[in-house]
């Protein structure tokens, strides 16, 4: 087997928890309407951001990541019947600074200490990964952030993949690649790279192409699979 010597990671849901914002703000007390039904509006939240992302691919209609978490947002609230500007502006806020899993620094910095390539890969926009990176405090531990806004079109299309050699001038048989959402992952391992899914739910592995090389529950698998 070629050596790997780059890991990438995707960012939301993988290194950044997107349910921190709604569950934050569901906790922060006074808000007995949003608490009760916070997890369903961060399911659909989530699930209208990924589509809208996927649906834009396809038609070819892009804008940035951070227009579609709006507007999968806005279709979560109105299907919460939650009707409420100062409730939107507060979870669109703490998007910005979602939580990173605890695991995530430690297993950067053991793949950093062995000398591996570290980077993002995500359909974030710069704006949205450079907050989200410098609020969990993870910047001295990536040597690069990479967003689709370099090419204008959402995961899982190859081109953003092709962003990783040609960032890191490795083959895709050089690259772990990490990412906790399944189609991700699958889509990775059909481009060519080394793929482990994090399925933190326990989830059914995705019937597409390609299949996640290896499965781990949380990130601290890592440095285990490469070897360090
Ligand atoms: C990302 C999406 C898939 O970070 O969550 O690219």
């Amino acid at each position: 087997m070629t050596k790997i010597t780059t890991c990438i990671f995707d960012a939301y849901g993988t290194l950044f928890d997107v349910n921190a914002a709604a569950r934050t703000l569901a906790g922060s007390g006074g808000r007995a309407d949003f608490a009760a039904v916070w997890a369903q509006v961060s399911a659909d939240w989530r699930h209208k951001q990924l589509q809208y992302t996927w649906l834009r691919a396809i038609t070819g209609d892009h804008c940035d990541f951070w227009q579609v978490t709006q507007d999968g947002l806005d279709w979560a609230l109105e299907r919460a019947k939650l009707d409420d500007p100062e409730l939107r502006q507060a979870l669109l806020g703490l998007y910005w600074t979602l939580a990173a899993y605890p695991e995530a620094p430690a297993v950067l910095r053991a793949l950093q200490a062995a000398g591996l390539n570290r980077a993002i890969l995500s359909n974030g926009s710069p704006a949205m990964l450079e907050a989200a990176v410098t609020s969990a405090g993870l910047g001295d531990l990536l040597d690069a952030v990479i967003s689709v806004e370099d090419v204008g079109v959402f995961k899982p299309h190859a081109r953003i993949y092709d962003l990783v050699g040609a960032r890191f001038g490795c083959t895709p048989d050089q690259v772990l690649f990490v990412s906790a959402n399944g189609w991700d992952a699958a889509s990775a391992a059909a481009y060519g790279f080394h793929t482990l899914w994090i399925n933190r739910a326990g989830d059914p592995v995705d019937r597409l192409p390609g299949r996640p090389e290896s499965v781990a529950g949380d990130l601290s698998a890592v440095p285990n699979i490469l070897g360090v």
